[in-house]
């Protein structure tokens, strides 16, 4: 046996008795003898427990809820086989990831739709290390909203000695039988958007994850909701802010509350009691009253014996920095279009709510390209100007490069490096970046009704 199958068939070995569930996923070797990550993902339709009287009909990669978490090396090439078996045209869009723009999964703009029995191939390298995530971009509002949603994690080149907590947050439009209220009401999608029924973690409602004692923990939250922001907090000052987004922080500092909108992450650093059986509920905030989601429970199963202390920060990723005093600024503005706008010619209502830049583009196929918002010169330095004019929160998230926030007129801020920032409303805020990967890159707001009801555009790198 050449050396490379013997890689494989043992790495496969591996993984199957660890991770029963995953159809498929091995480590292989590219021609220069780089570790591969190889994955197949099949988006499908399978019934799961979520609510309380019954089963639920939902949209499932491999078949689960949760989804199989991807874990990619930093630097190092990441393949994912995608195979559509919906009934209906998808793709995979890998949130956060600096990759080539062909592999973006964004339908028209950068491949065809992934149409219902085909497949498709991802395959890239993804430069920085931190949690991310995957979905459709597709029909959003409900291949979202019925389960097709999960984590990616690029892990760093040395990684650093925390043991991984994987929280993905996620709500569900179900009744107490497990039947599907509408996924989205015109009235909401208008404001805040469509809130959930169900909350759930991990695909369960408040569980409590076992976590080892004496052990530095890196809790990995991701917001896979498709509207809801999170206001996290685990009113604890030992717990530690490391990332935001993916990125690092230059320093960890302590957690208080960070409100984590649809699509957004955030890495805390914990080190959890040396002492078996304690738990440590964490919130969402509403006000000074916290909600549990979830709480985790010591056991034992250290990596060691030794007791973990402090928060290490995590290994800054390779993200340019702009040049400002040569930076180009530019200017979005966030509206509410007003009520319903008239039928279209076949008769059906046009729901039209949000512009950018005055232009709302609400096409759910993406079948009929507008114009980019703006057109990035290559390499260049641009400062974004985001003002949002609406009397509601937006995540708003910029496909293919990560930038830094510079300033807020509501609060006070560290700069930091992320791939979505969170606008309360009325807030101005500045961002910066490089424009250092071309291609046509998202621009828009993650609450998925909104970004279905017009506030959705682009940007050109050229
Ligand atoms: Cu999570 Cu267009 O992205
Ligand atoms: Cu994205
Ligand atoms: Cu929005």
């Amino acid at each position: 046996m050449k050396r490379r199958t013997l890689i494989k068939s043992s790495a496969t070995a591996l993984l199957a008795s660890s991770l029963p569930k995953l159809s498929l996923a091995m480590a292989s070797a590219d021609k220069s003898g780089k570790p591969r990550y190889d994955y197949i993902l099949t988006a499908e339709p399978a019934t799961a427990r979520l609510a309380k009287d019954g089963d639920s009909h939902i949209l499932g990669f491999n078949g689960q809820f949760p989804a199989p978490t991807i874990r990619a090396k930093q630097g190092q090439p990441l393949r994912v086989k995608f195979i559509n078996k919906l009934d209906e045209p998808s793709t995979i869009h890998w949130h956060g990831i600096r990759l080539d723009i062909a592999m973006d999964g964004v339908p028209y703009l950068t491949q065809a739709p992934v149409p219902a029995g085909g497949s498709f191939i991802y395959e890239f390298t993804c430069p920085d290390a931190g949690t991310f995530w995957y979905h459709p971009h597709m029909n959003s509002v409900e291949q979202l909203g019925k389960g097709l949603v999960g984590a990616l994690i690029v892990e760093e080149r040395d990684l650093p000695d925390y043991h991984d907590v994987i929280i993905g947050m996620k709500d569900w439009r179900l009744k107490a039988d497990g039947s599907y209220l509408p996924l989205s009401i015109p009235r909401e999608a208008a404001r805040a958007g469509t809130l959930g029924t169900l909350a759930t973690i991990n695909g369960s409602e408040k569980p409590v994850i076992d976590v080892p004692a004496g052990e530095r923990l890196r809790l990995r939250f991701l917001n896979l909701d498709n509207t809801r922001v999170y206001n996290l907090s685990l009113r604890n000052d030992e717990a530690k802010v490391i990332a935001i987004d993916g990125s690092p922080v230059a320093k960890p500092y302590t957690l208080e509350v960070h409100p984590t909108g649809a699509g957004m992450r955030l890495d805390v650093g914990l080190i959890s009691p040396n002492k078996l059986g304690v738990e440590i509920p964490i919130y969402d905030m509403k006000g000074r009253f916290g909600v549990e989601i979830c709480r985790l429970k010591t056991v034992a199963g250290g990596k060691t014996k030794a007791v973990k202390t402090g928060i290490p920060a995590l290994p800054a990723n390779p993200i340019p920095a702009p040049q400002l005093a040569a930076a180009e600024t530019l200017s979005f503005v966030f509206e509410w279009a007003g009520a319903l706008s008239p039928s279209n010619k076949d008769g059906q209502v046009d729901h039209s709510f949000w512009l950018i830049n005055r232009r709302a583009w609400n096409d759910h196929s993406h079948q009929n390209l507008p114009a980019p918002l703006a057109t990035l010169k290559l390499g260049q330095s641009y400062i974004f100007e985001l003002h949002n004019a609406t009397p509601h929160h937006h995540p708003i998230h910029l496909h293919g490069l990560i930038f830094t926030v510079l300033e807020s007129d509501k609060r006070e801020l560290t700069p930091y490096h992320t791939d979505t920032i969170l606008l309360e409303k009325n807030e101005r805020a500045k961002i910066a970046f490089v424009a250092d990967n071309p291609g046509r890159w998202m621009f828009h707001c993650h609450v998925i009704e909104h970004m279905q009801t017009g506030l959705m555009g682009y940007i050109t790198i050229a």
